[in-house]
C-alpha cells in the first residue's frame, strides 16, 4: 500500500519561481500541491486561467484547475512553500508561521533574521536547530526557514567541502542567468551581446549570506564565518545557471589534490537520509579545461549539483577555480523542496 502524500501550498505559484516549484513537485514522492497562492488579480480564477506557463512543456494537468488562493493561512495546507514577490512576502510570511504553517521561503525578506535559518541542507542541516528558539521568541505555532539567493548556492555547494581546511579570504565574480531576474527580466536591448555589470542588493546578499551559512550556530542565534567575502555580480546572456569565479584563501594551504578529494568526498544529510532531491554526489569536480559549462552542465544531476573545475593556484589568494549551479532549480523551487525533505525526516511537519 502507498502512503497518502503529504498536501502542500505554493504562495506564489502563478510567478516564475511558483512555477518552478510546480514543476519540480511533479511526481514528488512525498509531497501533493493541494493548494496554490497568488495576487489578488488572480484569486478565484482557475490556476490555468491565471498563470501565463512561462517554463519548457505544458502546464501540469495536476494544478490546471486549483482555484488560486487569497495569500491568507485559512485553507491553506501546513507545508507551504513561498515564491512570493518580495515587496509582500515580509508579512505574507509571518502571518501563516503565525498561524501554524511551516514556511519554507525562497525569497530574501527573513534569511538574515537571527533565528530563521538559512539553509544549505549539506552544509548546514544543524542550524535547523534554531526553529524552536524562532517559535518560543515570536509565539508561533509554525516557523519560517529559507533558502539562499542563487547565487550564493552555487559560492558555498562549492565552498562547503573546503571549509575544513580554514576559509579566510573569498573573492568570488559571477556571470548569471537572465531566468534569474525572473519575467521578462531584463529588456532584450540591454541583454542580448551584453554584459550588465550591477544586479541590485546581489552581492550584499552573496557576501552576507555565504558567512551565515557557513558560520556556526550558537545558543543565541548564528555566529557568521570569519572570513571576509567579496561579491561582484554580472548578468550575462545565459538562459540558466550561474556560473562563479572564485578566488579562496585558506589558514592553512592545502594542496591541489586534497581540495580535489574532499569535494569528491563531500556528502550531505540529504545524501545520507537518500532525500528524494538530493544529488547522489552534491559537488562535482570536472576536470576538462573548459567545464563547466552553463548550456553543457547546469541541467545534469537534474540541477541540483554544483560543478567545479579549473582549481589552480591564485598569484593573489591561494587558489581559484570555476563554480555552476542551477539557479531556478538548485538556486530555487530545488533548493526548498530538499530543505522541506530535509525537514520532513527530522519530525519538524507533524
Ligand atoms: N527568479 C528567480 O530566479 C529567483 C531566484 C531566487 C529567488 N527569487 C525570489 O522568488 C520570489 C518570486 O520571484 P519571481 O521571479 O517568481 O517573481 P514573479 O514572477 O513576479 O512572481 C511573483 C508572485 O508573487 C505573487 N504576488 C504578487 N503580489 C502579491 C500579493 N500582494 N499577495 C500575494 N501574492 C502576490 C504573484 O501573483 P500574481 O500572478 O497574481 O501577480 C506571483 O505569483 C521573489 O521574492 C524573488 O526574489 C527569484
Amino acid at each position: 500500500m502507498t502512503q497518502p502524500r503529504i498536501p502542500v501550498g505554493i504562495m506564489g505559484a502563478t510567478g516564475m519561481v511558483g512555477q518552478h516549484f510546480v514543476k519540480f513537485l511533479q511526481n514528488h514522492p512525498w509531497f501533493e500541491i493541494t493548494w496554490v497562492g497568488a495576487s489578488d488579480r488572480s484569486a478565484t480564477r482557475k490556476y490555468s486561467a491565471a498563470t501565463s506557463w512561462r517554463l519548457d512543456g505544458e502546464m501540469p494537468a495536476t494544478v490546471r484547475d486549483l482555484i488560486v488562493q487569497d495569500c491568507v493561512p485559512d485553507n491553506a495546507p501546513r507545508l507551504v512553500f513561498s515564491a512570493m514577490d518580495a515587496l509582500f512576502a515580509t508579512e505574507k510570511e509571518r502571518a501563516f508561521a503565525e498561524a501554524g504553517r511551516v514556511v519554507v521561503s525562497n525569497s530574501k525578506n527573513h534569511r538574515m533574521e537571527p533565528d530563521v535559518p538559512l539553509l544549505v541542507p549539506e552544509i548546514n542541516a544543524d542550524h535547523l536547530k534554531v526553529v524552536p528558539l524562532q517559535q518560543r521568541r515570536r509565539g508561533w505555532k509554525g516557523q519560517i526557514v529559507t533558502n539562499p539567493n542563487c547565487s550564493t548556492i552555487a559560492l558555498t555547494m562549492a565552498l562547503g567541502p573546503m571549509k575544513q581546511f580554514g576559509i579566510t579570504r573569498v573573492m568570488a565574480t559571477t556571470m548569471q542567468a537572465l531566468s534569474g531576474a525572473g519575467y521578462p527580466g531584463v529588456a532584450s536591448m540591454d541583454a542580448t551581446a551584453n554584459v550588465i555589470p550591477y544586479i541590485g542588493g546581489e552581492e550584499e546578499k552573496m557576501q552576507q549570506e555565504t558567512q551565515k551559512i557557513l558560520g556556526d550556530l550558537t545558543s543565541d542565534g548564528f555566529r557568521p564565518l570569519d572570513a571576509q567575502v567579496s561579491a561582484q555580480c554580472n548578468r550575462v546572456p545565459v538562459v540558466d545557471g550561474h556560473t562563479v569565479a572564485v578566488s579562496v584563501e585558506f589558514r592553512q594551504k592545502p594542496s591541489v589534490d586534497e581540495l580535489i578529494e574532499a569535494i569528491g568526498k563531500f556528502r550531505g544529510v540529504p545524501q545520507q537520509r537518500n532525500l528524494p532531491s538530493a544529488p547522489p554526489q552534491p559537488v562535482i569536480y570536472m576536470t576538462g579545461d573548459d567545464r563547466p559549462q552553463p548550456r553543457r552542465d547546469a541541467n545534469r544531476e537534474n540541477g541540483m549539483a554544483v560543478f567545479v573545475g579549473r582549481l589552480r593556484e591564485c598569484p593573489v589568494l591561494h587558489y581559484k577555480f570555476i563554480a555552476l549551479g542551477h539557479n531556478t532549480i538548485r538556486g530555487a523551487a530545488g533548493a526548498a523542496v530538499l530543505n522541506a525533505e530535509l525537514m520532513y525526516t527530522e519530525g519538524m511537519l507533524d
